[in-house]
């Protein structure tokens, strides 16, 4: 009896080798004991070194068959293999027999492998472990696959996450990918990896992409299966959101009308109020319903609708444009560097943000990607109507004294046109039931202004015109 211990490491190649050297010497499948692990000194050795008589060709199909089964966790796979290998040596044509029932379980463990190979692919989550601002990002991640596929699918984590480091514990084998070099050690038991914020953006993810109204459970956990779920942060997600499905299924067909016809454009644009169904009487609610928006296009590329925040009973409601590239992914107004800059500047016309409500005249971000980034684009005039529905139904649940449209965008959904923001600029005008609506530039346009002397004059004019807007506010409360 020879036995042959394969390694855990390039098992394909080890177990080809002895494979091939074993059936060249007339080594018969009975007469050999396959191990898997790290062999003891010598035992490998004897059968890696095979002679060169009685050579035979194995077809390139059942070469391919080998290299995935050998990641099969089946402690019978090198035997079953070689097996079929000894039978081939007679019979090359046994690789086209459908009907082989060793040759079909082999077909079957094949499968299983590249199943667990595209599972991983799919549900390996990283986490960040190193500091967020090094040159390599250092990130780790634990699974749990079913057969030994952290080497074979090793390349492809290497190509996709291959400027920065990683590394993927699993109980049977690790992989380290630091500074450009891959390297495997022996598997350990699951590792504290603290939660980072990743975590958040897939969950925000995952709520955002999962439709109520086309929910159907055993599908899901057919595609993600639940022994996944425990290392996959949007998991813990699920049963409230199978638990919620019915309702905001429910929310959404209330809220959404249909999507006109391709060719009805002119039509979409035409405001016709007496076909819009209610609008929620919660800002919680409508809100909620806006998850589901689908009334123009730019639901399709965004992460995540983004509605307004703030007081829910405030005095002034701030319009802006639309999220940009850090609101998409935040979920909300103003957080990026417009939303910085907005900030500081409403603080020094003593303006409290707290007390008021930040939005935008759209809620989904529109944007061209360019290389790995996304380029703001405007919302086109169809776009900023469709979206008017939800600006209206947030400002009747607020009901605010006084808004501010912040730039063009905002001007022309509060008061149908857009045009001569910078003449028309510390004016009021008015909107939906004849809210007074004070307009001003959008604080995007002092970040873009190239000359810092500029920059400085044009700040403190937008200043001026908040407080003049604060000012006008306390008018109003006077009448
Ligand atoms: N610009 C906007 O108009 N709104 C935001 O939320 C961010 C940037």
């Amino acid at each position: 009896m020879r036995t042959i211990t394969l390694p855990p490491i390039a098992t394909a190649a080890a177990w080809r080798d002895a494979a091939r050297g074993l059936a060249s010497a007339a080594v018969p499948p009975e007469a050999v004991d396959w191990r898997y692990g790290n062999a003891a000194p010598g035992l490998f050795d004897e059968a890696a070194a095979p002679p060169t008589a009685g050579r035979f060709t194995v077809p390139r199909a059942f070469v391919e068959l080998a290299e995935r089964v050998c990641w099969h966790s089946d402690p019978e796979r090198f035997a079953r293999l070689y097996g079929v290998l000894w039978r081939l040596r007679d019979q090359p044509g046994l690789i086209q027999d459908r009907g082989d029932p060793a040759l079909a379980k082999l077909r079957q463990m094949e499968k299983s492998v590249g199943r667990d190979i595209h599972k991983m692919r799919a549900f390996l989550r990283f986490r960040e472990v190193g500091d967020s601002s090094a040159p390599r990002r250092a990130f780790a991640a634990w699974f749990e696959p079913e057969h030994h596929i952290v080497e074979p699918n090793a390349s492809f984590f290497q190509r996709r996450f291959g400027d920065m480091d990683w590394l993927i514990v699993t109980p049977d084998l690790s992989a380290r990918f630091e500074a450009g070099q891959l390297t495997f050690e022996p598997g350990r038991p699951r590792p504290d990896i603290p939660e980072d914020a990743t975590e958040a953006l897939w969950t925000t993810y995952f709520r955002n992409i999962f439709n109520p109204a086309r929910l159907k459970v055993k599908a899901m956990q057919a595609e993600m299966p639940k022994k996944y779920w425990k290392n996959m942060p949007e998991a813990r997600e699920i049963p409230d959101l199978i638990a919620s499905a019915e309702e905001r299924a429910l929310a959404m067909r209330a809220a959404t009308p249909t999507q006109p016809p391709a060719y009805a454009r002119a039509i979409k644009e035409r405001p016709m109020p007496e076909q819009q169904p209610p609008a929620p009487d919660t800002l919680a609610a409508l809100h909620e319903a806006a998850r589901g928006c689908t009334r123009c296009d730019l639901y399709r590329n965004a992460t995540q609708v983004v509605v307004g925040e703030g007081s829910t009973d405030a005095e002034m409601m701030f319009v802006g444009e639309q999220p940009g590239d850090q609101e998409d992914l935040a979920g909300r107004p103003f957080v990026g560097p417009a939303g910085r800059l907005f900030d500081e500047v409403v603080a020094e016309a003593g303006i409290d943000r707290s007390r008021t409500f930040v939005t935008n005249a759209v809620k989904h971000f529109k944007f061209a990607p360019r290389g790995k980034r996304r380029i703001h684009q405007r919302p086109d005039a169809g776009e900023i109507q469709a979206c008017r529905w939800w600006l209206e139904a947030e400002r009747r649940l607020v009901q605010p004294l006084l808004i501010v449209a912040l730039g063009a965008t905002a001007a022309e959904s509060l008061t149908g046109t857009g045009k001569g923001i910078l003449k028309r600029r510390g004016t009021v005008e008015t909107a939906f039931e004849n809210v007074p609506v004070f307009l001003t530039v959008h604080p995007s346009y002092l970040l873009r202004l190239p000359d810092a002397d500029l920059k400085a004059q044009e700040r403190e004019r937008f200043r001026q015109d908040l407080a003049a807007a604060q000012a006008h506010l306390v008018e109003l409360r006077a009448t």
